[in-house]
């Protein structure tokens, strides 16, 4: 596009979501990004290009996630966008548990409400972001950095944010198969146990406390779950193994990222040996992985308007 008559760029950060006993409410930002470009001149028309990863598997049309994020922007805005280009380039693994859709969304949210004029308004970000993923833990640290607990509260999100330790990092072990979000609610059931109701209750509570108060002795704890991960795990081979790998290696503790199959270890420190050991337990499996170390990002979407 020669003539662009405006430009954004903007920056969101990978998440996991579920963390530890927080399932469906708590999730965390990763230093791990999506960036995108957005340039909209006269006339109409879409080109979409992609780089990174997905990029030989996402749709290059209407029905890229980023495009109907700034589409649904420029419906609330009662506006029709004109030609527009995006350019997307990612570093985050698709439908590995790791917030691709919710990184996506929320960047195109992002920009098509900054090419509105309608600037970074997050708490409409949010309320747009879960209203279409229809679960606010990745959203909500996408949006908003750091370590958030959200809840659905009628039509509003009520969210509080926990900065994030320095001293924190997350290890993710990704293996190389994806698994849908889709798939993986549909193993969920309906109904759960009130024993399983109140253990995770208990420990969603400690978990809080735990990264609040920097009491890292309870993390072992309120990162275990039972309401979604033992039902995910049979979806996922060796997962139980390379969670058992995280902590004898010495992980504050250890669960399924999001709805998988990435595996998520809390460390204090280096975490080159549990990413070793969460490498050594897949490929045992004959399944391959890749380790990343990464710090918590204490920032969300981050979005500059270029011209
Ligand atoms: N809370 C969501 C789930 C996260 O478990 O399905 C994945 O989008």
């Amino acid at each position: 596009m020669d003539k662009a008559v405006k430009q954004v760029r903007v920056r969101t950060p990978a998440t996991s979501a579920n963390l530890g006993a927080g399932f469906d409410c708590l999730g965390l930002a990763l230093e791990l990004y999506m960036d995108l470009t957005v340039e909209e001149g006269e006339g109409e028309g879409l080109e979409i290009a992609a780089t990174g990863e997905g990029s030989g598997s996402v749709p290059l049309d209407e029905r890229n996630a980023v495009y109907q994020g700034v589409a649904r922007a420029y419906a609330r805005a009662g506006k029709t966008p004109g030609r527009l280009r995006l350019v997307i380039d990612s570093q985050i693994p698709l439908a590995s548990g790791l917030g691709s859709s919710s990184a996506a969304l929320v960047a195109g949210l992002t920009a098509g409400a900054e090419l509105c004029g309608m600037g970074l308004d997050r708490e409409e970000i949010l309320r747009q972001g879960v209203a279409v993923e229809g679960h606010p833990d990745n959203v909500a640290p996408c949006v908003l950095g750091g370590i958030v607990i959200a809840a659905l509260d009628g039509e509003e999100v009520a969210w509080a944010r926990i900065e994030p330790p320095r001293d924190l990092a997350a290890v993710v072990a990704v293996p190389d198969f994806p698994l849908p979000t889709s798939k993986s609610r549909s193993v969920l059931p309906e109904r759960v146990e009130r024993r399983d109701a109140i253990f995770n209750a208990g420990r969603v509570g400690l978990l809080v406390a735990a990264l609040q108060q920097g009491d890292y002795s309870l993390l072992r704890t309120g990162m275990q779950d039972r309401l979604h991960q033992p039902y995910r795990t049979v979806l996922i081979p060796g997962m139980e193994a390379v969670l058992t790998a995280a902590t004898e290696a010495g992980a504050l503790g250890a669960a399924l990222s999001g709805a998988g199959p990435t595996a998520l270890a809390l460390v204090s420190g280096q975490g080159t040996e549990v990413a070793d050991a969460m490498q050594q337990a897949w490929t045992k499996e004959g399944i391959a992985v890749r380790t990343l170390v990464l710090g918590l990002a204490a920032e969300g979407v981050q979005c500059v308007k270029e011209r």
